[in-house]
């Protein structure tokens, strides 16, 4: 049932549909390092939901999870549910746990940097050219600022401790509202789509 047909209280409808698949079993071992599991995965899960209506028709196409945490998981959640190419970026990235996981599970199409985004546009620039879609959980970064500076054709926005950065306030609004399938108190989000992208095929 689309978000927007739920009553407007807190439910765990992306809990059920995410504890019902296979992939669950690979997630978990992410999540559990979680204070609160349940929170940071409807979290990712919002972003999933929000941007799959807006992922681009042509093959491949690449996802940056900017602010991704310690533990990457809303990368790995794409990685695991998507076909999208995944790009995880944080400066608290605990390397070493999140690619012990990746080997564990053989998880493909994700890549992750131990880096604040403003240090990663180079890494960014030199990837294959492709579409790409942004996330942004929580993230603690000023999303018009990054933006401004990617290569994109949507984003997805939740917002947290400062709004004001992390809320756009010069971009195209697609959607945007409160999420009650988030499972936190700060379930704002907002579904930004760049007029100006063109969503060429990759030569
Ligand atoms: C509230 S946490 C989001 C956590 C994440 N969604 C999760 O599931 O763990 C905010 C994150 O923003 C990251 N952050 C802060 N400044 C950043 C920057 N300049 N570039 C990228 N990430 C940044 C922090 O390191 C932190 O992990």
């Amino acid at each position: 049932m689309p978000t927007t047909e739920r009553p407007a209280v807190p439910h765990a409808g992306y809990l059920d549909r995410l504890m019902r698949r296979q992939s669950f079993q690979a997630l978990w071992p992410l999540f559990a390092h979680a204070t609160k599991p349940a929170k940071e995965m409807t979290e990712s899960f919002s972003a999933l939901v929000h941007l799959r209506p807006h992922f681009p028709s042509v093959q491949p196409f690449r996802v940056v999870h900017v602010g991704d945490g310690a533990h990457a998981r809303t990368g790995a959640l794409f990685a695991l549910k998507t076909r999208a190419q995944n790009v995880s970026i944080d400066p608290e990235l605990n390397l070493s746990l999140v690619s012990n996981w990746q080997q564990t599970y053989g998880v493909e199409r994700f890549t992750f940097h131990r880096s604040r985004i403003e240090d990663a546009y180079d890494v960014l620039d030199s990837l294959p050219p492709m579409p790409q879609v942004v996330s942004f959980v929580h993230a603690h970064v000023d999303v018009d600022a990054v933006l401004a500076r990617l290569d994109w054709h949507a984003a997805f926005t939740l917002a947290c401790c400062v709004p004001g950065r992390q809320l756009t306030r010069s971009h195209l609004i697609a959607d945007d509202g409160e999420d009650f399938g988030v499972l936190s108190d700060e379930r704002r989000y907002q579904v930004l789509v760049n007029a100006r992208a063109s969503l060429r095929e990759a030569p």
